[in-house]
């Protein structure tokens, strides 16, 4: 029995089917700016599209299926209000969801999508096959989509750097690595957190190369190295985060790079992979969609506990604690075996 027994399973499944309609709907609100120019207060369709340069009659379509199921709200007078669901598609909301939306609806990432059966058939990315390259280097040769993905993962981990701050305790590490630690949002956050540890960050360096700027305020215990994980990582490092790096790759490279990351640790010190850990069995969970994203994208995966564990056994490593956080991912923290 589906969800509603009030609606017949065909137009249940046909709603399911305009979900991927629904999500270009909002990305159009976001890309419109529609959150940002209601930010000040209510307005009707004709005052909207007057201020984004649009059709008003369209604009008011577009907003009509949105609030109607309760992204943006309209008043009893006809105008369109910002509400809980639509506020985070203003571009500065406190947690920001607008580049999310713009990396969904963009033309590569559908175009990607369309592909999904191709990832279905063959359990690999369907990147490479239709650009020649993996995604990060495609994310490299085409700096516009790069921009629009690194600020997508930006404003996601936006979501999950408070709830790692708050629920994780950094200090005890003299020295942290964040590996694939991209911008340096974490490793800048943590080092304000914690006065007594210095630290490293290591991404790519093109990705590296836009850091120094955000780490300014702590650059004086903060280095930043250029590089790629399967060559190698910095040594000396009490703590390795890895946050949402080992998602982006099957087991045989996920192996690699534990690999590498193992042969500089010590045993006093500490991995900490940060991730979703996806349940077991198959209640509704966020994790099941960005999952499915992942092998398209990168032929990578979100693991379960288990999955975790039996990945982190292979590469020489014992778990010693998993701290849950009050958002989705946890902090899996083991040493070598
Ligand atoms: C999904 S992002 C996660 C970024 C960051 N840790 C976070 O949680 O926001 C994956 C990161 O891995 C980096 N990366 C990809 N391939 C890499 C490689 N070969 N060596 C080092 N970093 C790499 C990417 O540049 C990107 O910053």
């Amino acid at each position: 029995m589906h969800s509603n027994p009030k609606v017949p399973a065909p137009m249940a499944l046909m709603e399911m089917i305009g979900n991927g309609s629904f999500a270009q709907a909002i990305y159009v609100a976001a890309k419109l700016g529609i959150a940002d120019t209601l930010a000040a207060g209510p307005l009707d369709a004709t005052a909207i599209a007057t201020r984004i340069d649009a059709d008003a009659d369209a604009v008011f379509r577009l907003l009509r299926l949105l609030s109607s199921r309760g992204v943006f709200q309209q008043e009893p007078d006809g105008r369109f209000a910002l509400n809980e669901l639509s506020d985070p598609l203003r571009s500065d909301a406190e947690v920001s969801i607008r580049p999310w939306s713009l990396f969904i609806g963009s033309p590569e990432h559908r175009e990607h999508w369309s592909h999904l059966d191709d990832a279905v058939r063959t359990g690999a990315a369907v990147v490479p096959a239709l650009r020649g390259m993996s995604f990060f280097e495609f994310t490299r040769s085409n700096p516009e989509f790069g921009k629009v993905f690194n600020d997508s993962q930006t404003s996601v981990s936006e979501l999950t750097l408070r709830a790692v701050l708050a629920s994780y305790d950094f200090a005890p590490f003299p020295t942290i690595v964040d590996i694939g630690g991209g911008n340096g949002r974490l490793i800048g956050e943590v080092l304000a957190q914690t006065p007594g540890s210095r630290g490293i960050l290591y991404d790519t360096p093109p990705v590296v190369a836009g850091a120094s700027e955000r780490l300014t305020p702590v650059a004086d215990r903060c280095s930043i190295e250029g590089g790629s994980f399967f060559d190698g990582v910095p040594a000396g490092g009490d703590a390795y985060i890895l946050k949402h790096v080992l998602h982006n790759w099957n087991d045989e490279q996920a192996l690699t790079i534990l690999g590498n990351v193992k042969q500089v640790m010590s045993p006093q010190s500490r991995l900490l992979v940060i991730e979703i850990l996806l349940p077991e069995g198959n209640a509704p969970n966020l994790g099941f969609l960005t999952d499915l994203n992942l092998l398209a994208l990168f032929g990578g995966k979100e693991r379960t506990e288990r999955e975790y564990r039996d990945l982190l056994a292979a590469a020489g490593f014992e778990i010693t604690g998993i701290v849950p956080t009050p958002a989705a991912v946890s902090v899996l923290e083991a040493r070598l075996a």
